[in-house]
């Protein structure tokens, strides 16, 4: 409760409740709320089937899970608007520890066997989209002026850690498991070529027309239009699109 003396200064009473102040787990730091259902993250077991996304925050997360749903679901794109993003591809941190999976514990399996895809975004667009984030995120720890943000978002003592630990670390873990490293700045400049890595990837062909159809349809404007994908159906109390769009520039500078 300390830490959150003088927020009110420029928080409201209701915000200042929302936002999360970080713990230490595994040297990771992470929102307190995370705390509780740890056990569940780390007992989880993969199937051989599962396909795990994975990105910093603010890397191209839901862009990647829009081009993976519609890869699944080939020319079926309706299939895609069946429900917003989150419900489509749950966040396993915040899925797993509201299930109660040791009742219904699955097979388990050697990690090694599960999917990964993973995006990785340069620092600066991936800190200044973090920085807004934060702003618009109302559960997310205030971030500070700008100037406060970068420093900690350097040193790592932001919300899910060290940007270049994960970037780092997801590199060095390719070299073990079955894992598809790209790069957003690449999905930007020739999203074809990506799409098609991902289709190779899960082992299933795209017809041209259908690859056409997710260049399309996964372009930022679109996404940013496209209720199932820009959050707006979230409550304005959670994520304050008129602060900051959930989708904001989507640009790559570098
Ligand atoms: C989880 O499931 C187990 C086994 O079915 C049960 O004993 C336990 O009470 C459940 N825990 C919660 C929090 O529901
Ligand atoms: C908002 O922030 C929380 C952390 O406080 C995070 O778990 C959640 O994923 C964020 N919301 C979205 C839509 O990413
Ligand atoms: C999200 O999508 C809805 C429906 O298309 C649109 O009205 C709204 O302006 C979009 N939100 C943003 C922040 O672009």
């Amino acid at each position: 409760q300390e830490s959150n003396k003088g927020k009110e200064i420029w928080l409201s009473e209701q915000e200042v409740k929302l936002r999360s102040t970080l713990v230490d787990i595994n040297g990771v730091p992470f929102p307190s709320e995370m705390i509780n259902g740890w056990g569940a993250i780390r007992n989880f077991r993969a199937r051989p089937d599962d396909l795990l996304i994975c990105t910093y925050p603010k890397a191209g997360t839901t862009w990647i899970q829009e081009i993976v749903d519609m890869v699944l679901h080939g020319e079926d794109l309706q299939k895609c608007a069946r429900a917003p993003i989150h419900e489509r591809m749950p966040f396993i941190e915040m899925v797993l520890p509201k299930l109660n999976i040791s009742g219904r514990r699955r097979v388990v399996q050697k990690i090694s066997s599960l999917e990964i895809i993973y995006v990785a975004r340069n620092a600066k667009d991936n800190v200044v989209s973090y920085f807004h984030f934060h702003r618009m995120n109302k559960t997310m720890p205030e971030p500070g002026t700008w100037e406060e943000f970068l420093e900690i978002f350097i040193a790592g003592k932001v919300s899910y850690g060290s940007w270049f630990d994960h970037v780092r670390g997801w590199w060095e873990a390719k070299d073990r498991h079955p894992i598809l490293y790209l790069f957003y700045e690449d999905m930007k400049e020739n999203p074809s070529q990506e799409i098609q890595k991902v289709a190779e990837f899960l082992d299933l062909q795209l017809p041209e027309s259908v690859l056409n159809q997710i260049v399309q349809h996964t372009k930022f404007e679109h996404m940013k239009a496209n209720p199932m994908t820009n959050y707006t159906t979230m409550p304005s109390s959670l994520l304050d699109h008129s602060i900051s769009p959930f989708m904001r520039k989507g640009e790559t500078k570098g």
